[in-house]
């Protein structure tokens, strides 16, 4: 609110030149789209490959079935999105861990790097034009694919492929960097896993950000019916927006930078919290500090249960400074903002040699921070709250809060262990899976009916 009243003074006094109001008051953070130059190759944008060929290779279809390769899977794409020329990106690993596209017409594109570590972009056809708002295209999966994801986006996405020591990678957009190439565009994706006995995983995460608005379903042959995961709304990505700009009001830390505008000033995506830490990593770094005390206080004085939902029931205290848990085979500090946000640094860092019980607290543990249930009336056992009660305590993850306000169905990751929940049948994960699949139908631009 306080940023509304200095708004509309502003508004009034400086009225002769609305613009300089306008880009001094832009509470989101801009996208700045620069070149190849300008990309940093990380782990989290690429997607390494174990195969190096010195030139660009297409398969096309009929080669493939004379190949005999496993796999034959219908991707249904239906374009419900009101915007601009719509494009879809099938990527991932094939069974011998090499970098490939699916072409529209189900051919496979094997990318080159030519050898150069230094990202050289691609120029084959790998773009999947989609068909006018309210049509749909479809693509079959001719292969087993492994990290697999089906991009969408309003225009051209730009991937490039690196000399990496044992092969050639994948540089795949990077939404937290404001220089990306692809920075200002609108684009999202759904991640795809075909296996080898041609099961499918598929999901949709918003545990980095929400973008380019995608529902999916996937249909069976198995009589067990269809699943659907709705997504979110056609207008979540602006009403996101709007909350976390009431929230920054509200409590002064830079909600509103986790948005990204394109050049227009429009919101085209919203980082969360812990990928917002690459843009500006001092923003939230003291978010939690009261909050953990407070926690660690409550449970040196009385115990905190861990539901492990597989080895019982176990009683976790605070002393010296640290959360025990009976049975663990190590205790907890206490952890940092960015701890919170990712779920897996600090005390929530997985060891090689962690038990069964360390690795059933973790997510819990960690889960029950960032819905802030650890202190209200029945957080002494965890999970354990129903979802009705998750976020409604400040400090929270207020960016996570508002992707389930808007999910349509409340599925879909919203930060790393979403899918630790109560015993019952609550269950916020998005994934569709079935061993014996039918067809995947991923909708971009509005959730399925
Ligand atoms: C984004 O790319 C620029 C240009 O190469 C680089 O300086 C910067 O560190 C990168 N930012 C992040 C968050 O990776
Ligand atoms: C892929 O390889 C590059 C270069 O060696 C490395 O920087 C990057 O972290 C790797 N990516 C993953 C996901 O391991
Ligand atoms: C691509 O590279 C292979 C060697 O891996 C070579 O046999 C083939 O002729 C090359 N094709 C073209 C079009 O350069
Ligand atoms: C708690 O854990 C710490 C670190 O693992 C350990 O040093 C300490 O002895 C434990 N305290 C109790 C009471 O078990
Ligand atoms: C779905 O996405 C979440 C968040 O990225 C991840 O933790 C989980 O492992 C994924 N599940 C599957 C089955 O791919
Ligand atoms: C929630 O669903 C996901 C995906 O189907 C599954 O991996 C996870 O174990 C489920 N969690 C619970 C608590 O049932
Ligand atoms: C487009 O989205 C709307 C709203 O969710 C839905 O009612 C409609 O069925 C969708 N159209 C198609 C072709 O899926």
């Amino acid at each position: 609110m306080r940023y509304l009243t200095v708004l509309t003074a502003l508004l009034g006094a400086v009225s002769a030149a609305p613009s300089l109001v306008y880009r001094a008051k832009s509470p989101f953070s801009v996208a700045d789209p620069g070149t190849a130059e300008d990309i940093v190759i990380t782990a989290d944008n690429t997607l390494n490959g174990t195969f190096h060929s010195p030139n660009t290779t297409i398969v096309n279809k009929n080669a493939i079935h004379s190949r005999a390769l496993a796999g034959n899977l219908p991707i249904k794409l239906i374009n419900n999105f009101s915007g601009n020329q719509v494009n879809a990106y099938i990527s991932g690993l094939d069974s011998d861990n090499r970098v490939v596209f699916i072409a529209a017409d189900g051919s496979l594109i094997y990318p080159s790097s030519g050898g150069s570590s230094v990202p050289v972009p691609i120029n084959s056809n790998i773009a999947i034009p989609l068909p006018s708002q309210g049509n749909s295209i479809t693509v079959t999966l001719p292969i087993v694919l492994s990290s697999a994801r089906i991009y969408f986006s309003e225009g051209n996405l730009q991937f490039f492929m690196v000399k990496i020591p044992n092969g050639d990678g994948l540089v795949q957009p990077s939404p937290t960097n404001l220089s990306d190439p692809s920075s200002g565009i609108n684009w999202g994706f759904v991640e795809l896993t075909y296996t080898n006995a041609l099961a499918v995983f598929a999901n949709i995460s918003y545990v980095d950000f929400v973008g380019m608005i995608l529902s999916m379903s996937l249909s069976t042959k198995d009589g067990s019916g269809t699943q659907i995961t709705k997504g979110l709304d056609s207008g979540a990505v602006s009403q996101i927006c709007n909350g976390l700009v009431q929230q920054g009001n509200a409590d002064g830390y830079p909600w509103a930078s986790l948005c990204v505008a394109n050049s227009a000033g429009t919101p085209i995506r919203a980082l969360s919290p812990g990928d917002y830490t690459a843009i500006n990593s001092a923003g939230f770094q003291n978010y939690w500090n009261g909050y953990v005390d407070q926690v660690w206080n409550q449970y040196t004085n009385n115990p905190l249960t861990i539901n492990t939902q597989s080895s019982g029931n176990v009683n976790c205290q605070v002393s010296g400074g640290t959360l025990n848990c009976s049975g663990d085979n190590r205790g907890y500090a206490k952890p940092s903002a960015a701890d919170i946000w990712g779920c897996n640094s600090g005390p929530f860092a997985i060891q090689g040699g962690d038990n069964a019980i360390h690795v059933a607290v973790v997510p819990r543990l960690c889960a029950a921070f960032v819905r802030s249930t650890l202190l209200i009336a029945g957080g002494n056992i965890q999970p354990g709250v129903s979802a009705s009660q998750y976020y409604t305590v400040s400090p929270t993850n207020h960016y996570s809060r508002l992707v389930h306000q808007y999910e349509v169905d409340g599925r879909g990751y919203a930060f790393p262990y979403d899918d630790v929940n109560p015993d019952g049948n609550e269950n916020a994960s998005g994934v569709l899976s079935s061993g014996s699949p039918d067809t995947l139908t991923v909708s971009v631009g509005a959730p399925l009916s």
